[in-house]
């Protein structure tokens, strides 16, 4: 037994240098072999900007109401379509489904934009929850919470807090 343990060792050596051993004889580090998949990079991510308009009809329509594109929080089944989604359940039920007047009113009952925003909208709840890109392209904010890289460009956030500084009207 031990004496086939040292040949099956020194086998294993003369692969490894085989498989290292270039043409010219050289030994060379072999290739990296495990190639785990790697984490998105920045330059991956998906710039959510839709449409225009800083009325609250028009960020519904483009941005955060059911447009089936990233970007909307009813996006799939377990985010913010109606009160039985995972993501409204953890959120205070913040329900931004089939009815605009609807979402606009949850984003009130839940905080998420108030009357003190209108002199901050920046640091309005709706505003730093959204996921947005920092100038050395590393995200800050969780939503959407899927698709993972995609973020609101500045253009669609200053839709947002211009909506909030002029009072958030159902417009
Ligand atoms: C872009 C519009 C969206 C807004 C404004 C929004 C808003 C929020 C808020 C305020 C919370 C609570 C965060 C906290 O407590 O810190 C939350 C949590 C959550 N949301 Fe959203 N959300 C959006 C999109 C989505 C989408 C598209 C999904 C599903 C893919 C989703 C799924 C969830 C889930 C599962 C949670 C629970 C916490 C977690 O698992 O991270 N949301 N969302």
């Amino acid at each position: 037994m031990r004496g086939t343990w040292a040949l099956s060792s020194s086998a294993l050596v003369a692969v490894t240098i085989v498989a290292c051993a270039t043409a010219g004889g050289e030994i060379t580090p072999g290739t990296e072999r495990f190639d785990a998949a790697l984490p998105p990079t920045p330059e991956s991510s998906c710039p959510i900007e839709e449409g225009s308009g800083d009325k609250w009809s028009d960020i519904y329509r483009d941005l955060l109401g059911p447009t089936g594109k990233p970007g909307s929080c009813s996006l799939v089944k377990t985010c913010h379509g109606s009160a039985e989604e995972s993501g409204a359940k953890a959120s205070n039920f913040f329900v931004c489904g089939t009815s605009k007047d609807d979402c606009r009113q949850k984003l009130i009952d839940t905080n998420l934009i108030n009357e003190d925003d209108k002199a901050a909208p920046e640091k309005a709840g709706l505003v730093t929850v959204l996921r947005t890109r920092n100038p050395d392209k590393t995200f800050k904010g969780i939503m959407p919470k899927e698709p993972k890289d995609c973020f609101f460009t500045p253009t669609s956030l200053n839709r947002i807090t211009t909506w909030i500084k002029n009072g958030f009207p159902n417009d």
